[in-house]
């Protein structure tokens, strides 16, 4: 049985994790150690993830941060059988430390490197926690940088059948939270405090992507769903944040296209408002995106007869989103996956899950490869992705 060093450095996060197979099929990994140094302390003075500083950050954290994994997990290096590393997508200073590190690891020991696409491990993120899923799955995959959703027939084949067409869910969340004073990451502060606003206080448009769409590009799920509902299943956020910006402009008196106005746009503008609206406006935006996350992914699990939904990802955190989807799942008889919070948001454990099922399927593979900035995720058995 392998014991595998997952390393994940794709954004704001250096992480470093042990996983051992345990050669039971149904339950196949079992989590070693877990260990996550965040950089939100440095990013939030900028009110956003500053690349160069993210880069500078992981090169300082990461060999900490990978002893801490191995002390924790009570192994030595020479007990380590593979290293997989996130390759992309991500901001590509951040992913090289992580790649150039995974690859000297391993090359010193002898070991193979697995390099696996970032949206990969999120998926295996469920596969870690619960077990086997049952499948087809229908996968919502949703992050700071994605919003996806996945249908997976057999364990290692990922085929996507809707994506955002703008902004990810979570880019939106940390917008929003900008724009209302609650500071960097924006997911979290918006959940806390949408807890005591009412939900209903604002209506926020619903939107519908229809084959009228000018834009419109061809369904992703073309062939896997009927045309129909591949276009209905893509997401978009961007008039939500919109919405969100103008409501702020009204309700602080701040008239479009003057000076304050603009400064509406800043982010101490939320901050004029008084708390209880804070509250309000950040329920009623919840309630609108966690809708629209869920009445796609369970629209398509329907088509697509799923046996169950996953969701997993930063996101997936959402206090609401978790609850909604749990109870959208025993409504209608579909038994929802999610994972702990601490496999939600980036981890090396969930990384080091998928080099194990990419190790299983593709053996081990070269050297050769590089960071990516982009890299789409789509087909084959354990495959996991091409330059885009
Ligand atoms: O997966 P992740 O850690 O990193 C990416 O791959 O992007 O996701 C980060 C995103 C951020 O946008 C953050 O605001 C959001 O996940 N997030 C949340 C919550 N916790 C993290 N969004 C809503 N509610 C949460 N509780
Ligand atoms: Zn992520």
């Amino acid at each position: 049985m392998t014991l595998i060093l997952g390393i994940e450095t794709s954004c704001d996060e250096t992480a470093a994790a042990v996983v051992a197979e345990t050669g039971e099929p149904a339950r196949p990994w079992q989590i070693r150690s877990n260990v996550v140094a965040s950089q939100a302390a440095i990013h939030r003075e900028w009110g956003g993830v500053v690349p160069e500083l993210a880069s500078r950050q992981h090169v300082r954290d990461i060999c900490g941060v990978y002893e801490a994994a191995l002390a924790q997990a009570g192994v030595n290096l020479a007990d380590i059988g593979a290293v997989a590393v996130t390759q992309g997508p991500g901001l590509v200073g951040s992913l090289l430390v992580g790649v150039a590190f995974g690859k000297a690891l391993a090359w010193s020991t002898g070991v193979p490197v697995v390099p696996v696409h970032h949206l990969a491990g999120h998926i295996e993120s469920l596969t870690l926690a619960h077990g086997e899923l049952p499948l087809p799955s229908a996968v919502l995959v949703v992050s700071g940088g994605h919003t996806s959703l996945y249908f997976i027939e057999k364990p290692g084949r990922y085929q996507l059948i809707g994506r955002t067409r703008d902004d990810a869910a979570g880019e939106a969340y940390d917008k929003v939270a900008k724009l209302l004073g609650l500071g960097y990451p924006g997911g979290p502060a918006i959940d806390r405090v949408a807890r005591s606003g009412n939900d209903r206080a604002f209506e926020f448009p619903a939107t519908r992507l229809t084959h009228a769409d000018r834009n419109a590009p061809k369904p992703t799920a073309d062939g896997i769903l009927p045309a129909e509902i591949a276009r209905r299943v893509d997401f978009s956020f961007s008039g939500l944040k919109t919405a969100a910006l103008r409501l702020v402009r009204e309700r602080t008196g701040a008239e479009t296209g003057t000076r304050a106005g603009k400064a509406a746009s800043s982010d101490d503008a939320g901050a004029r408002l008084p708390a209880g609206e804070v509250g309000d406006i950040a329920a009623s935006f919840q309630r609108a995106v966690v809708e629209a996350l869920l009445d796609r992914t369970f629209e398509a699990a329907r088509w697509l007869d799923a046996k169950s939904v996953g969701i997993a990802g930063g996101v997936s955190a959402n206090s609401r989103l978790r609850g909604d989807a749990e109870a959208r799942g025993a409504d209608q008889g579909i038994p929802v996956f999610i994972p702990p919070i601490a496999l939600s948001t980036d981890n090396a454990a969930m990384i080091g899950a998928a080099g194990l099922r990419r190790l299983r399927s593709l053996g081990a593979g070269a050297f050769d490869f590089n960071a990516e900035a982009s890299l789409a995720l789509s087909g084959g058995d354990g495959d996991h992705g091409s330059r885009r």
